[in-house]
């Protein structure tokens, strides 16, 4: 039995196709004061896959009302989407460590025979966190195959920042294509400097692979520098589109020929699904 969280319910739906599974109907509401209420209406089975990302605060309680409703059952945790995943370790003295709290609270509701599956977390230490096993599932080369279709001139791979890097040089591969990678650092939550760099691009179609895009200023201004320096055309990639607020205008704004992201959050950009992904990683 499928059961798809607030956050998640076009994917839990693709992934009952896939998987020829029965889909939990669910009722989800927010009462007056903002406080969230969940009810599974279908009676359980013995074993069920909950899926739902965690990009607000309210989804992360929808997540554990749900674990807490299936407590007893043989639970696989699917959350797309690890919302704090960039809290993952302290940077200054005196802070939280909010990915791990939230890993604690919801490990609280697993039994260690249960599975959880994330999707390139931002911090692959986070599976640590959980005391049953934890897998990340890689969604770089959906995202690579779709760029394939798209006859790149050409191209060159690149990575924002280091943190990206592994993602941008397995695309590459399945692109044939060489890469690089930026010297990002970010000022504030909003601003971010990417240092200048001469990187092989000219005439070239360049693709920026990156894990996020939450504001869309690291992509924009990648955008920016890469098109100053004499590329062709910038095509972006990424597997979680949060893009807040004004990103995607901004994005466009920069320059872009066009974006490309997954289905791990629920929105219109995300045309890359990772249900067969999923679907993969629960039948082994
Ligand atoms: C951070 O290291 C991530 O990999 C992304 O580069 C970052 O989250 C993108 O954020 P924004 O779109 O706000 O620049």
């Amino acid at each position: 039995m499928i059961i798809g969280g607030p956050a998640s319910q076009l994917l839990a739906s693709k992934l009952a196709v896939i998987l020829n599974q029965y889909l939990a109907l669910c009722d989800y509401r927010i009462f007056p004061d903002g406080e969230v209420y969940s009810r599974i209406i279908t009676e359980l089975d013995e074993n069920v896959i909950i899926i739902q990302s965690t990009p607000t605060d309210r989804d992360i309680i929808y997540l554990l009302q749900l674990l807490d409703i299936c407590q007893g059952k043989n639970v696989s945790l699917v959350i797309p989407y690890y919302g704090y995943s960039r809290q993952d370790k302290i940077f200054k003295g005196g802070e939280a460590v909010t990915a791990r709290a939230l890993a604690k609270a919801v490990d609280h509701s697993l039994s260690n025979d249960s599975r959880v599956y994330l999707i390139n977390v931002h911090a692959p230490s986070i599976l640590n966190y959980f005391s049953c096993r934890a897998e990340n599932l890689d969604a770089t080369p959906l995202l690579a195959n779709a760029m394939k279709s798209l006859c790149l001139q050409n191209p060159i791979v690149i990575s924002p920042d280091k943190g990206a890097m592994a993602m941008a040089q397995s695309a590459a591969i399945y692109l044939d294509a060489p890469c690089d990678y930026l010297q990002k650092t970010r000022l504030s939550d909003t601003d971010i400097l990417i240092a200048p760099k001469e990187a092989d691009v000219k005439s070239r179609d360049v693709v920026i692979f990156d894990d996020i895009i939450s504001t869309g200023e690291t992509m924009a201004s990648a955008t920016t520098m890469l098109l100053n320096q004499g590329a062709n055309r910038i095509f972006l990639a990424a597997v979680h589109p949060v893009l807040i607020g004004s990103a995607l205008i901004k994005l466009y704004r920069s320059g872009v020929s066009s974006v490309l992201a997954t289905d791990t959050l629920d929105k219109a950009i995300g045309t890359i699904s990772v249900s067969t992904l999923i679907a993969q990683a629960l039948k082994q």
